[in-house]
């Protein structure tokens, strides 16, 4: 598999420098983009609708190839040949926030309290707060941001109560908002890749985890924990990236077109994500799965884990400090009602 991932790649580059070296009048120039969901899912969509709109908008100037499925290689290698600029973009979350803690708060615990809430804040002042310096460190851009759908609890058992989750073994991804937050819930936090939850499970090594229910359904989830519980506790935002240089190297017009296909697939993601969340409630259910919302003693319980959880941003001390931390929860807070 790994070989394949490498061969891909070597494609993917060789192919691109060729159509990089043609004119317009010749062939297309070819955009890869790099993704970790399968087909189907908002990340995935979004990537082919941007390449729709980007073609549609140059012309035929550009052609985009979409590689999802982490078909170019896991995340961290992807999103380390978009720095380099082997490829051109790449879709991703808060794995960047290892580039910059910042880029983490996009997916602070109890941060919004609905989509058209976090659609306010991230096409508005709050996104451009989270990006402040990202490109000048990281390399990368990030063109947009779009919801996955709120993470809600899957679980082999009922969650009713605050007591049912304290000790709960809950996988986690492996980043630091994640086991931070789980751990001011109470929740025994196993950190490890999505891709080893279905055996987690069966070995009996955790009771559930959390998820948007898009990946509840790609994933079959139901199908081991027959429970979903609707915390809304994360929103998970993913984003188009794209190597800095790159974009800084396009004509002005080229750069406009990429920022509005950036901007048009997003806005479609977010104006789609309660249908999304809707067709997998219906698919979990007709699969024999329960979808049921959190007491609410329980969602009190986690706003306020969510709140404790922030002090990894706001403190100094922390290697995850984001100087600008409080004015980023400001900004957010403020597009609470709609103005
Ligand atoms: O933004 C990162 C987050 O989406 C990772 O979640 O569950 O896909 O590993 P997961």
């Amino acid at each position: 598999m790994k070989r394949l991932h490498v061969l891909l790649l070597i494609c993917a580059f060789v192919f691109g420098m060729a159509s990089l070296n043609a004119t317009p009048a010749e062939s297309a120039i070819l955009i890869k983009i790099a993704g970790m969901k399968p087909e189907g899912e908002p990340e995935t969509v979004a990537m082919h609708s941007f390449g729709k709109h980007l073609e549609r908008l140059s012309n035929g100037k550009y052609k985009v190839q979409v590689f999802p499925n982490s078909m170019l290689g896991k995340e961290d290698a992807y999103i380390a040949n978009t720095r380099k600029g082997i490829i051109q973009m790449c879709a991703t979350g808060t794995q960047t926030s290892s580039l910059q803690p910042s880029m983490g708060m996009l997916e602070t615990p109890m941060l919004f309290d609905s989509y058209e809430h976090a659609h306010r804040a991230m096409t508005g002042k709050t996104f451009e707060l989270i990006n402040k310096g990202f490109p000048e460190k990281s390399g990368l851009r990030m063109l947009n941001a779009f919801p996955l759908g709120f993470r809600n609890f899957y679980t082999k058992h009922e969650v009713k109560s605050i007591d049912d989750i304290k000790g709960l073994r809950m996988r986690v991804p492996n980043i630091p908002l994640y086991t931070n937050f789980a751990r001011e819930c109470g929740i025994s936090g196993q950190p490890m890749p999505f891709a080893e939850v279905p055996a987690a499970l069966d070995q009996g090594v955790i009771d559930g985890g959390d998820s948007p229910l898009s990946d509840i359904i790609a994933d079959k989830m139901y199908e081991k924990c027959h429970i979903i519980t609707q915390t809304r506790h994360i929103l998970v935002i993913h984003a188009l990236y794209i190597n800095e240089k790159f974009y800084q190297g396009l004509p002005d017009q080229d750069r406009a077109w990429f920022d509005e296909a950036a901007k048009l697939c997003a806005e479609e993601t977010w104006a789609n994500a309660i249908a999304v969340d809707e067709h997998a409630i219906k698919e979990i259910t007709a699969h024999g799965g329960s979808v049921n919302e959190p007491s609410p003693e329980l969602h009190q319980y986690m706003v306020e884990a969510g709140k404790r959880s922030w002090q990894l941003f706001l403190d100094p001390e922390s290697s995850n400090y984001v100087p600008n931390a409080q004015e980023i929860l400001d900004s957010a807070a403020s597009y609470r009602d709609a103005k």
